[in-house]
């Protein structure tokens, strides 16, 4: 038997699964464990169940003789140090698949908010600011016909490309094409790549110089992908038409952060995976990529294919 920390209560049955197993401990509240409540846990754990606000880095995993797995229950694996784990041995699971149509929905959800102006309209109107109709009011863009750039074409970005058909938009992505022709030629930008150092910052002040000045940015990959006081900059020199954003870096964003105070901000709290159904697989497969771990079988989605080499 076992012993496995779980960062926060999962959804549905699945961490009874693993209790049938195992000895398992769940962080009790709706914040994170700060640092060092994570250090202590790990200390003495086999296992840990992970969220992306963890933060497990070498320091962690180097203060943890007797960590074999982690299973993080995202499809991205940027709050997780590979490299160390991977120097240990420890395998590291992440939720593909599950997700990505999910995720794709709230893009296209972000898209279409930024380019009719919801989060504008709807803010004014529980404000009791509804103005009377005006030819001039409120006036987006249409999403039919349009142009759309697609960063980073894997599994969520071909989804999003794919709902992009029932449009009728011209999709560019880049698999095919090149990043700054995708800057300069598209209404929408939509951002999908995973966090890692060549991707940090990718879209920073010279990316938003080559957009067009009504295009959108839609990002619902990471918040550091983007360089934060770049696109505050852009949004207030009215150099980009707008960001519809599920993800910020910092994150959570304070309330007084100037990105809400730009113009043609929606933001939203990171839900991109966050339906009842998603969000249960997601847990069922973190589960099942312990499962196998901790019996000495190969994670059904492993982060590090690596450990497994020449095992
Ligand atoms: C992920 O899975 O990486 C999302 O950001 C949260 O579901």
């Amino acid at each position: 038997m076992a012993s496995v920390f779980v960062t926060r209560a999962l959804p549905g049955d699945a961490t009874d699964r693993l209790s049938a197993d195992h000895e398992v401990e769940v962080w009790p509240e709706r914040a994170p464990p700060p640092a060092e409540k994570l250090r202590a846990a790990a200390a003495h754990a086999d296992a840990l169940l992970t969220m992306l606000t963890d933060r497990v880095d070498r320091d962690l995993i180097d203060a943890a003789p007797s960590l074999r797995a982690i299973a993080n229950y995202a499809v991205g694996t940027d709050n997780v140090d590979l490299d160390a784990a991977t120097e240990r041995g420890i395998a590291v699971g992440n939720t593909p698949d599950v997700l990505t149509g999910t995720t794709a929905d709230l893009a296209w959800a972000l898209l279409m908010a930024g380019a009719r102006r919801l989060g504008e309209g709807e803010r004014d109107v529980r404000a009791g600011d509804w103005p009377p109709f005006a030819p001039d009011l409120y006036l987006g863009q249409d999403v039919h016909g349009a142009t759309l750039g697609i960063v980073g074409f894997g599994r969520i970005g071909q989804a999003v490309a794919r709902r992009a058909e029932g449009f009728g938009m011209e999709v560019l992505h880049t698999r095919e094409n090149d990043l700054d022709e995708i800057l300069r030629r598209s209404d929408f930008v939509s951002l999908h790549t995973p966090l890692t150092p060549d991707t940090r910052g990718l879209i920073g002040a010279r990316e938003l110089a080559l957009m067009q000045p009504h295009a959108i940015l839609v990002n619902t990959a990471r918040g550091e992908v983007v360089d934060t006081d770049a696109l505050v900059d852009a949004l207030e020199a009215g150099r980009i038409g707008g960001a519809a954003l599920d993800v910020t870096d910092p994150e959570p964003l304070p309330a007084d952060h100037p990105l809400l105070r730009a113009p043609h901000v929606t933001v939203v709290p990171h839900i991109g995976s966050a339906t009842t159904r998603t969000r249960a697989a997601m847990a069922d497969m973190a589960v099942d990529n312990l499962l196998a771990a901790l019996s000495g079988e190969r994670m059904p989605h492993v982060a590090n294919p690596e450990v497994y080499e020449g095992a």
